[in-house]
């Protein structure tokens, strides 16, 4: 439940239907449920054996499978600067969410000067209070551990969620021009499949699923030797996708039902608008066309989208943490605060100018995680062997070691990712020209 916490955040509510808006619709839903599938699930299976096996922070665990080995460690510093980088920008985007909450709850109490200056983006010092607000919240919540509390509120959050999103996709294709973005949802024009749209959809694959850096290494190691971690993966798989997919089915026909109402939603060239305020400008419009009744639905929503943050942020300060505790020998309270402040100072300078969001995401997401993700499946593959790899496997799940999932899963591991992960990472930089 933890980890499933960890997937679903606003890379679901936020990042999903953003790419989809970039990408051109249904050809990038494709693209990225094989990624999940294909990169992804393998993936985060390997993660959660090397974390459980060692039982230590990511630097630990490349350092316990590789003794003497001084590059191997590399991999997980690589993970903990990119958790850190990503946490910086991810805390403003949970930011402008909880201020939603307030900025919904303003409008119910009629005060629309308030609500103006909260619904403001680009407002720094309003992104720096209530990203600071977030950070203090994360610090608290790991200095006391990744507890029971966590996983309790991962249970409920999940299952409102998803109630939530259908209600509200229930309403939104009933009204006037959703069908149009239903129907550039849901049906694929491959044609626009290309080299971005897939760079595009493997990096969202890696940040929607907490892959690449280290994240599920971590929650791998408080991981019980009986779990089964095949089937742990799936389900964490399974729920972040199909969060994903609401959030589409909801945010691709809102935009359409809002260009019925007459607000621009396409470019010069016909292509949607996409951009980081993206969803925090086309549902506050959606509650708000609603009355009271969808402003209740926006607190709520907010809420719900805040909690979901919160146990992302919570996974992504984790790692820098538990580094601090078994590397450095911090006590958890000094780990957390020391961890979050490094996070803070950064995130400050986005809180002042979100437009480095982009370039953020550019850098650590759509390159950093694969490359993350890229280094863990060579080293599982053929150092520590995907042999080992199995035998941590097997203990949960037996019959995985010589069995057709252990073959099928060690191709992927060995060959199908790296290869896979390689050739995007070479376009990216315009080495190949596939
Ligand atoms: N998966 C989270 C989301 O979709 C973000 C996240 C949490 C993350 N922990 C991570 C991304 C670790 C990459 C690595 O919102």
């Amino acid at each position: 439940m933890a980890a499933a916490g960890s997937a679903v955040g606003l890379g679901n509510i936020w990042g999903f239907p953003n790419q989809v808006a970039s990408n051109g619709g249904a050809a990038f839903l494709l693209v990225y449920i094989l990624c999940c599938f294909t990169v992804g699930y393998p993936v985060m299976v390997a993660e959660l054996a090397i974390g459980r096996n060692t039982k230590k922070n990511p630097v630990g665990a490349f350092k316990a499978l590789s003794p003497g080995n001084t590059i191997a460690p590399l991999i997980g510093m690589w993970g903990v600067l990119c958790g850190v980088m990503i946490m910086a920008f991810y805390i403003v985007l949970a930011g402008w969410t909880f201020g939603f909450i307030f900025e919904q709850s303003a409008g119910l109490i009629g005060m629309s000067d308030l609500k103006g200056q909260l619904s403001d983006l680009s407002n720094g010092h309003k992104n720096a209070f209530f990203s600071s607000l977030f950070i203090v919240l994360t610090v608290w919540i790991v200095s006391r551990g990744v507890s029971s509390g966590i996983e309790r509120a991962a249970k409920t959050m999940m299952p409102a969620l998803i109630l939530l999103l259908v209600f509200m996709i229930g309403f939104i294709i009933s009204q006037k021009g959703a069908t149009e973005g239903l129907l550039l949802y849901l049906r694929p024009d491959l044609s626009k499949i290309n080299s971005t749209l897939i760079v595009s959809a493997l990096g969202q694959a890696f940040f929607s699923l907490s892959l690449g850096m280290g994240a599920l290494i971590t929650y791998g190691s408080y991981m019980d030797r009986r779990q089964n971690i095949p089937r742990a993966a799936a389900l964490v798989t399974l729920a972040d996708l199909s969060i994903a997919f609401l959030a589409g089915l909801l945010i691709i026909p809102a935009m359409y039902v809002a260009q019925a109402n007459q607000v621009q939603i396409l470019d010069d060239q016909g292509s949607l608008i996409s951009s980081t305020g993206l969803v925090f400008s086309v549902l506050p419009s959606l509650f708000d066309s609603l009355g009271w009744l969808g402003t209740i639905f926006g607190i709520l929503f907010f809420v719900l989208l805040s909690i979901a943050a919160l146990t992302s942020t919570i996974s992504l300060l984790e790692v820098p943490a538990s580094y601090l505790i078994d590397e450095w020998g911090l006590s958890r309270r000094k780990a957390a605060v020391g961890a979050g402040t490094c996070v803070g100072v950064i995130s400050i300078f986005v809180a002042y100018r979100p437009e480095t969001i982009g370039l953020m995401v550019n850098v650590f997401n759509d390159f950093g995680l694969p490359l993350g993700g890229l280094l863990i499946c060579l080293f599982l593959g053929f150092f520590w062997t995907s042999k080992s790899a199995l035998t941590e496997i097997e203990s949960g799940r037996p019959g995985s070691r010589d069995g057709i999932y252990g073959r099928v899963w060690s191709v992927c591991v060995r060959y199908i990712c790296p290869t896979l992960i390689l050739v995007v990472l070479c376009h990216k930089f315009g080495i190949l020209a596939v």
